[in-house]
């Protein structure tokens, strides 16, 4: 039996209006090809929202996420903020709002490396065969949510997190490691901060609740490190805001590029799938994009929002299979790569649908 779902889409700024369009376009085949009924709406956030509403966060955006199933999200930003730090409105404050309001406050990364990607990353192939990690980024809190000041010639954000964050967090890290390889590595930097410290007592008293997970503790300037020495030694790993953020981009590399990367948001209502690459101002209009995070958002959605299994392994599937027959996107390609196979943003999704068939 079909099920039947209400999918709210905001393709955000940049490059996100043209690989959501993908992610939607695959949700609607899935819909087609199981006989769900999936109805969507649309919604706007970040600069396009300021620029229609002067709002990053429109009160109808929210209000429509709040009635939805799930949320597939686009990017953010726009290349007239980053260098303009006095701008009080910003497109990124939407964001924010929306994974604090919706109560998102575990972040799902994973890494999956498709093996015909190999090639793609800037590190070695023989170091990458075989990684496959799951980071769950804290996402409601830390420096992110603290409270800013800024005096004249001093600024501050305060990191700040409670022990009911780091154990809700910790939790969701820990059940996701039973049903993998029972590895979790803890990252934070504990030698140095409070907020740290704190996170290290918590995650080693969930620890005792879990005796079957092997648990490890790093400080991120080391994790920084190992991620790129050696990424098969991680199975979960679980950490802030702030450090997962940067790891996470850190990490893309694993799987060949940014544009490939997608993400979950979770917590205590809705889910929020989101490709991990930003608006990339540069090129967006040109139609070069890579759609998979996006797509792959899509399969994240089915599976943790609809708890659609096969249909999301047959999007991940139908992905695998596109990379196999040798095409990609700009910046996936490299010098092996014949002009004929380096696609576009459409031409690239359009592959992707007819491997789902
Ligand atoms: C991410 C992004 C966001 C973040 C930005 C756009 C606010 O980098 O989702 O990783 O820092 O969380
Ligand atoms: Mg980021």
């Amino acid at each position: 039996m079909g099920v039947t779902k209400q999918i709210l889409v905001i393709p955000g700024d940049g490059i996100g209006q043209e690989v959501t369009a993908w992610g939607k376009k695959v949700l609607e085949t899935i819909a087609e090809n199981y006989r769900h009924t999936f109805s969507f709406d649309e919604g706007i956030m970040g600069h396009v929202a300021i620029e229609a509403t002067g709002n990053p966060l429109p009160d109808e955006t929210l209000a429509k996420a709040r009635r939805s199933d799930a949320i597939l999200f686009g990017a953010i930003g726009h290349a007239k903020y980053d260098n303009d730090p006095t701008a009080k409105v910003r497109p990124e404050q939407g964001l924010l709002r929306i994974r604090k309001e919706l109560g998102l406050y575990a972040n799902l990364r994973p890494i999956k490396l498709f093996d015909d990607l190999l090639q793609a990353s800037s590190i070695k192939p023989e170091i990458l065969q075989g990684a496959d990690i799951l980071f769950f980024r804290e996402l409601t809190g830390d420096v992110y949510f603290g409270e800013k000041q800024r005096n004249g010639d001093s600024a501050s954000d305060l990191m700040i997190y409670h022990r009911y964050e780091v154990e809700r967090i910790a939790r969701k890290a820990y059940e996701a490691a039973r049903t993998r390889r029972r590895k979790l590595c803890s990252v934070d930097k504990a030698n140095v901060l409070e907020a740290s410290r704190l996170w290290r007592e918590v995650v080693q008293e969930v620890a005792k609740e879990y005796p079957d997970v092997e648990t490890e503790h790093m400080f991120i300037d080391n994790a920084a490190m190992q991620l790129i020495k050696d990424p098969k030694r991680f199975d979960v790993v679980v950490t802030g805001n702030l450090f997962g953020d940067i790891l996470t981009d850190e990490a893309s590399q694993i799987a060949g590029s940014m544009g490939m990367l997608a993400s979950a948001s979770v917590g205590d209502t809705v889910g929020f799938y989101e490709p991990i690459h930003g608006s990339a101002h540069d090129i967006a209009g040109k139609g070069i994009a890579n759609p998979l995070a996006s797509i792959l958002s899509a399969a994240l959605l089915l599976d943790i929002s609809f708890g659609l299994k096969e249909e999301s392994q047959r999007v991940i599937k139908a992905v695998d299979v596109t990379l196999r027959q040798g095409f990609r996107t700009m910046d996936i390609a490299n010098k092996h790569t014949p002009n004929d196979f380096v696609l576009g943003t459409d031409a690239m999704g359009t592959k992707v649908l007819e491997n789902l068939q």
